[in-house]
């Protein structure tokens, strides 16, 4: 991640085996349709935004993954119950969603977390909103960029820039 190193954070070259996703009303961006309706919910003039979505559609299309129409707690759980490989690191990311989660499925899924973590090496990284915001001088108004529960950093509504805590 740009600037990783400037904040004591050393990248490690790593190889993704297998990627899954779920939403409750999933889009499937490797198609005309669904990359043109991702691109009509970016304002015309964030340029940045739409150079970023572009490259994130062409992997969409190059490297297609499934994403099953599901609620997110039920179906980490499910993901997790699931055998794993060895030397494998699973990561649960999910971003800009747990705001419109009840409270019952944010305690599910750190429950279906907690539950495989004594099983697997895991992290759970998030890009969330935050009700309890931690103290400091970040803007509780903004996404927190967080670690297992920590929150390292904070970014824009939409990602970059992300300013780290430490
Ligand atoms: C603001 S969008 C963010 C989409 C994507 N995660 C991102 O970062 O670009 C919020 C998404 O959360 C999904 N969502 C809301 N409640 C959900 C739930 N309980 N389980 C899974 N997805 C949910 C919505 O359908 C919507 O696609």
């Amino acid at each position: 991640m740009k600037g990783c190193e400037a904040e004591g954070f050393s990248p490690e070259a790593f190889q993704v085996v297998d990627r899954r996703g779920c939403d409750v009303a999933p889009v499937d961006a490797a198609t005309e349709a669904g990359a043109a309706y991702l691109t009509s919910f970016v304002w015309p003039w964030q340029l940045d935004r739409h150079a970023r979505l572009a490259a994130a559609l062409r992997v969409a299309r190059e490297h297609p993954v499934v994403v099953d129409r599901a609620r997110a707690s039920a179906w980490v759980a499910e993901r997790l119950a699931e055998p794993v490989g060895e030397e494998v690191l699973t990561v649960v990311w999910h971003s800009v969603t747990r705001l419109y989660w009840p409270v019952e499925e944010t305690g599910a899924m750190n429950a279906a977390v907690e539950e495989a973590r004594g099983r697997m090496p895991l992290a759970h990284i998030a890009m969330e909103h935050r009700w309890d915001a931690p103290p400091g001088d970040a803007d509780p108004g903004m996404p927190f960029i967080e670690v297992d529960g920590e929150a390292i950093a904070t970014c824009d509504h939409h990602g970059p820039p992300v300013t780290f805590h430490r």
